[in-house]
């Protein structure tokens, strides 16, 4: 549903398979979600970097970061969250037909909101990962000192603790943060890049790679 008439879809001379090519590896969102302070951004960050390191083409969109610019009018209500979400999917899918492997860090805790992204793309272009970190854990963290606040009533609908966090139930990768090191859940998302050929090992050349 559009909100504008008259206007008329304009097809690109370049498409999406033509970009992949070009780039020398598939596109696709792997979509994180998970509570705040359940290490979404971390594991995401971390990924991208390695990425970039094998030469693969890839872009981390963050929910702190996003809310500064495209998403700086939406708040944490029910109805701001999902255009929150709305907006990120039809980016990413930009991204995805762009030909770079897009990965989001947003808590996302509504499941139709995020099924709705899915629905946006290709069956194997919409990976979802679900960082399973327990509140009680990522509570204990409170990096950004949040459950605090929430707790004392500074911050209302926070997720879990007065606003929902509906889990995934079909997740392609499933995360627990705090049952092992960052670097094996960053080893289970580029293993499932590698093993459902995403990816390619041989695509990697000698260039400078960063720390
Ligand atoms: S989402 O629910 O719409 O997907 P998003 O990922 O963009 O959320 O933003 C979550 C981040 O905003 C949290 O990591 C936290 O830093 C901050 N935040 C501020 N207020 C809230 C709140 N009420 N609930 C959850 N996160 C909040």
């Amino acid at each position: 549903m559009t909100k504008s008439e008259n206007i008329t879809w304009q097809d690109s001379k370049v498409n999406k398979t033509q970009r992949q090519a070009l780039i020398g590896h598939k596109s696709a969102v792997l979509w994180f979600t998970g509570l705040s302070g359940s290490g979404k951004s971390t594991i995401a960050n971390e990924v991208e970097k390695q990425l970039f390191n094998q030469q693969i083409s890839s872009y981390v969109l963050d929910g702190d970061n996003v809310r500064f610019g495209l998403n700086s009018n939406l708040g944490f209500s029910a109805d701001d969250r999902q255009e929150n979400i709305r907006r990120i999917g039809e980016v990413s899918k930009l991204f995805v037909d762009a030909g770079v492997i897009t990965l989001t860090a947003f808590i996302s805790p509504y499941r139709a909101d995020r099924d709705k992204v899915r629905a946006l793309l290709a069956a194997d272009e919409f990976i979802e990962v679900y960082v399973d970190t327990p509140i009680e854990v990522c509570e204990q963290r409170d990096v950004k000192q949040l459950y605090a606040k929430a707790r004392r009533g500074e911050i209302t609908g926070f997720t879990g603790i007065d606003a929902p966090y509906e889990a995934p139930v079909n997740p392609e990768i499933t995360i627990n943060t705090a049952e092992q090191p960052l670097a094996a859940s960053v080893a289970q998302v580029l293993d499932y890049l590698h093993e459902n050929d995403y990816i390619d090992l041989d695509h990697a050349k000698d260039f400078e790679a960063i720390d």
